[in-house]
């Protein structure tokens, strides 16, 4: 009783900057807890908007990000409208498709509209009773030492606000996090990769999904890919990542069809010719950062949270749903330390940035790995050896993949776990091959014979044994 007492008596103000996924969500968590939230997003309400800028249209919501969600009571609102998605489907140059499941049976990633869920979750933000939102606000500047913020309006006028704390979610380019740079001590890594983005949207066709619907459809083709999730319009947005001095080498609509009669053959009856040529030049290709820095906070005035502390690649699906877990972990350390920010903060940055570095530099790992290994038998193989392994000795041996996606492990530990099965699983099959390989020997002294056709299976087995070596070739991605 005492300590709740305590709690309202002293009700602080959190002025959360940034009211996109994760500024949203965080509201929720600061106002479920009782504080007087105030939300300063730059841009107009997008719930007014008629068109809605921004980056991604659909993003593939997991486990981490389902149960940050659920702690503010929305999980079942945005899950209803998400469509499931149980395995990748690899589409070949030659336009086979071949499915690979996420997981056991009955595991999924969801596919969610961006924009739908940026207005849920503002509007479950606004449903609590000291808690408002600022939009046309953008920050300019902020005092470590007294707590001032300064916004600019949209019509030229500033405002300056107080807070007791100040919670940066406003993107990869923060304006919360210049304050973090120019003190000393603050480590900050920003990596722009060759590659950029594109978005196409993939009509539907008599009213129906032009491609199966419960599949994260993926065409590899080594330096380049595309991906495609579908949406509740039966619609699928279709997202090209490839260098940009390949985007820019395609300058005119044929070319535009030249190219995907190339690499993505089967895309264009489903998009349509015109509708190609037109789409392809809508928007320029856009840039992918990776941000990482440390400390998260500055005394007990600052934290940053989402793409502010950690923008990474999308290339594991995981940026939205670490940041949402940003969340959880801070919420659950404000209850460990009865919120006292002076603990809650440092501890943050101590249990927070393993783990968010460790999701930033898997990411990037599979920028390099899934164009090029997705289709590659071993790939195939070791995905494979592992699912039967998770399959009898589920809690031994757990894929990445898995660990990632459909589990709460500590970004970090699921790393750690995967160095160590990978070395055990590859030991393993070195030694089962090498039994083959001793078997084999001994069958073909014993049949000499048929020399010639048991010495091929032999000498296949090596080569692959040769590639269990190469680094790096047993991962998954989106
Ligand atoms: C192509 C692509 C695909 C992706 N796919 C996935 C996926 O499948 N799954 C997944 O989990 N993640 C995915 N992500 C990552 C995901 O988009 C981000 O991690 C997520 O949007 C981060 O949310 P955020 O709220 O931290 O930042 P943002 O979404 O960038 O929101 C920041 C907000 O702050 C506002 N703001 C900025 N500056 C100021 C200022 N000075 N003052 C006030 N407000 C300000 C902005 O207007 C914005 O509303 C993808 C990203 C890309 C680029
Ligand atoms: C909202 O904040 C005001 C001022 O801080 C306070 O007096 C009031 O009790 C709060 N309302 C609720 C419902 O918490
Ligand atoms: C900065 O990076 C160095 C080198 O990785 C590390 O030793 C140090 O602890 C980091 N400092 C902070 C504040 O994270």
């Amino acid at each position: 009783m005492e300590k709740s007492e305590g709690r309202q008596s002293r009700k602080k103000v959190v002025a959360v900057v940034g009211g996109g996924l994760v500024g949203a969500l965080n509201a929720c968590f600061f106002a479920k807890r009782g504080f007087n939230v105030h939300v300063f997003e730059s841009r107009e309400d997008i719930r007014k908007a008629k068109i809605v800028k921004g980056r991604s249209i659909n993003l593939a919501l997991s486990h981490r990000g389902r149960q940050a969600l659920k702690h503010v009571g929305m999980e079942d609102k945005i899950i209803s409208k998400g469509i499931p998605m149980h395995a990748r489907m690899i589409h070949s140059l030659s336009g086979k498709q071949s499915p690979i499941p996420y997981g056991r049976k009955g595991q999924y990633i969801l596919s969610v509209d961006r924009a739908n869920l940026n207005k849920e979750l503002l509007s479950d933000a606004e449903t609590y009773p000291n808690t408002t939102l600022n939009f046309e606000h953008k920050l300019q500047d902020w005092s470590a030492d007294t707590g001032l913020m300064t916004f600019s309006r949209s019509d030229g006028s500033k405002d300056q606000i107080h807070a007791d704390l100040i919670v940066g979610c406003d993107g990869a380019f923060s304006a919360t996090r210049k304050q973090f740079l120019r003190r000393s001590r603050f480590n900050y890594s920003q990596t722009y990769i060759p590659h950029g983005y594109m978005e196409l949207t993939m009509p539907p066709v008599n009213g129906e999904f032009a491609m199966k619907p419960n599949y994260l459809h993926i065409w590899p083709r080594n330096t380049f890919m595309m991906i495609a999730l579908p949406n509740l319009d039966k619609t699928f947005t279709c997202t090209l990542f490839m260098p940009f001095e390949d985007f820019e080498k395609i300058t005119t609509g044929d070319e535009v069809i030249q190219f995907f009669q190339s690499y993505f053959p089967d895309m264009i009856p489903l998009i349509g010719v015109e509708a190609l040529k037109k789409d392809y030049f809508r928007l320029p290709a856009q840039a992918m950062v990776s941000v990482k820095c440390s400390p998260y906070h500055i005394g007990d005035k600052c934290v940053l949270m989402g793409d502010a502390a950690h923008a990474v690649v999308p290339f594991y699906g995981q940026g939205m749903n670490a940041g949402f877990e940003d969340c959880i972990v801070f919420d659950e350390l404000m209850e460990q330390f009865n919120e006292d920010f002076r603990a809650v903060l440092p501890e943050y940055t101590r249990v927070r940035v393993p783990d968010d570095h460790a999701i930033a530099d898997l990411a990037m790992y599979n920028y390099v790995e899934m164009r090029a290994h997705v289709n590659s038998k071993w790939f195939l193989f070791r995905k494979h050896v592992d699912n039967v392994l998770h399959f009898f000795l589920p809690k031994t041996i757990i894929p990445l993949y898995t660990m990632v996606t459909f589990t709460r492990i500590p970004y970090h530990h699921a790393v750690e776990r995967w160095h160590w099965q990978n070395k055990v699983i590859n030991y393993g099959l070195l030694l089962s091959a090498v039994g083959a390989v001793l078997g084999g020997s001994y069958l073909l002294t014993k049949h000499s014979q048929q020399v010639n056709k048991l010495a091929v299976p032999a000498e296949k087995m090596w080569t692959r044994l040769v590639s269990f070596r190469i680094p790096g070739m047993m991962t998954t991605q989106m």
